[in-house]
């Protein structure tokens, strides 16, 4: 049987007091509807339809997803008109599910666990009881407990919001019969609105039971109106991201100091310090050490391999055993081979460091290709840019930079050669052979201090 899912999203959100639509708005790095369009991608060969109103433009442009379907809701007229909406898009015989953008962390479970309920002769519902349940819809259950109806808490008696069960909006059943009851639905209630909530009632008129599940938590229901819950999700879900990663055998030196935006794939024994962030695609190897106040991007970190405090890493990869930082910067593209160490204040960008070759401070290397054992002294920088071009510079294994030296690009320095201390290097130095630049020096010996006139 098909699976085709409905998410709502065309409301404003004026609650977010923000230009973006609210859907746009980032959970863990991700649009809250990108984070609901994963959990719909979890159920095979689903269909999804998206259903835009505010800023639909832009949330097409924003959200991924080529296999996406989108239908736009011109005015908001209710939940159930946003649904009929996307009814062209339903498959005959297949069963829909609906879920709304701006509840961004519904569990894969909780979906599969719905979808499993729905037949011909039942829909589900996915409720939750809640201490506070003012605003909801409250479910309404016969003598029997079934399911009857749920009532808006605008069109509620005063006995009805005594009810704590609520309805969190997220239901699924048979196609043909949501097909079948959405014309029956009008806006006869205090919001003048058309209620997706009333195919509970009509469910019931036709004999269809109403089987309730719950979610495994009640942040995977939680909506989005406001900053405040925005803030509140995003830290129950990196609280979720914290455990997983101990689960998975990595040490953190504080779970509520880690921020995962993205995917973070670890091996075992790894230790993690305070205030790191992670974002896209971050894998790390076993026994790695990341020490306070890194940023991780996009890279993938070798086995062994330490990263000292306030290091940026940036699409780039560092092989087994090397060390970063403290205060290094790895920018797009750098590749450090085993063993290769980049220490404090370097900047590196579309850089290969061969194995064991060592940046250890003060420098900027940029477009450059080093050998094995290299070492590159402080202060040492690559002029790579003429203003115009970027042009690469070779170090050749085992060569050796001497401090504070500017090699100009394109500039390729031989195997073993070494380039004496304070140089600007604008020609090749061939192999074994060492290039010097400085002027000489000269001492004067009757030289007087310059003395204070008054
Ligand atoms: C809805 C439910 C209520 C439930 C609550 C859970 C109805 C009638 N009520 O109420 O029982 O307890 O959710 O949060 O369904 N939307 C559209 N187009 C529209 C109207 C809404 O896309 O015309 C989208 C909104 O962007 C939002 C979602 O649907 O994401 C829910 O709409 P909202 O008006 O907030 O519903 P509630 O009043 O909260
Ligand atoms: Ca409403």
């Amino acid at each position: 049987m098909t699976t085709d899912i409905v998410i709502l999203a065309a409301g404003k959100g004026t609650r977010m007091k923000s230009a973006r639509p609210k859907v746009l708005h980032l959970l863990a790095g991700q649009p809250l509807l990108q984070h609901v369009v994963e959990a719909a991608r979890s159920v095979n060969d689903a269909r999804v339809i998206v259903v835009t109103g505010h800023g639909a433009d832009q949330v097409k442009a924003e959200v991924n997803g080529n296999d996406l379907q989108y239908v736009e809701q011109i005015e908001q007229l209710g939940t159930a008109h946003a649904v009929k909406m996307a009814v062209p898009g339903l498959r005959e015989g297949g069963t829909t599910l609906i879920l709304y953008g701006d509840v961004p962390l519904i569990a894969p479970e909780t979906i599969s666990d719905m979808l499993s309920a729905v037949n011909e002769n039942s829909m589900s519902l996915l409720t939750v009881e809640l201490g506070d349940p003012t605003g909801y819809g409250r479910i309404l259950r016969n003598d029997e407990g079934l399911v009857t109806a749920i009532v808006e808490q605008k069109d509620a008696s005063e006995e009805q919001l005594k009810v704590s069960e609520i309805n969190t909006g997220v239901l699924a059943l048979h196609t043909n019969h949501l097909k079948a009851w959405l014309p029956k639905i009008n806006n006869n209630n205090a919001q003048g609105e058309y209620y997706l909530t009333d195919l509970i009632a009509l469910a019931r008129e036709n004999n269809v039971c109403v089987e309730t599940k719950q979610p495994l938590s009640v942040e995977e229901v939680e909506g989005v109106n406001n900053r405040l819950q925005l803030s509140a999700l995003e830290r129950f879900y990196q609280q979720q991201q914290a455990k997983k990663l101990m689960v998975a055998g990595v040490t953190l030196a504080d779970p509520g100091r880690i921020d995962v935006r993205g995917k973070l794939v670890t091996g075992n024994d790894n230790f993690i310090d305070i205030n790191c962030v992670f974002e896209g695609s971050v894998t790390l190897g076993s026994n790695v050490r990341i020490g306070p106040n890194c940023l991780i991007i996009d890279s993938d970190i070798g086995d062994g391999v330490e990263i000292k405090a306030n290091s940026i890493i940036e699409k780039s990869k560092v092989a087994n055993y090397g060390v970063v930082g403290p205060f290094a910067r790895l920018r797009p593209g750098s590749e450090l081979a085993e063993g290769a160490k980049i220490g404090n204040f370097v900047e590196t960008k579309n850089t290969k460091v061969g194995k064991g070759s060592k940046i250890s401070h003060l420098s900027y290397v940029g477009d450059a290709e080093l050998g094995d054992g290299v070492n590159v002294g402080a202060g040492t920088i690559t002029c790579n840019y003429d203003g115009i071009n970027k042009h690469k510079t070779i170090m050749g294994d085992n060569s050796f930079i001497g401090s504070n030296t500017s090699l100009v690009a394109p500039v390729k320095i031989g195997k073993n050669a070494t380039v004496g201390a304070g140089s600007t290097i604008t020609r090749d130095v061939p192999e074994g052979e060492l290039g010097l630049t400085r002027a000489k020096q000269r001492n004067i010996s009757d030289w007087q201090r310059p003395t204070k006139k008054c």
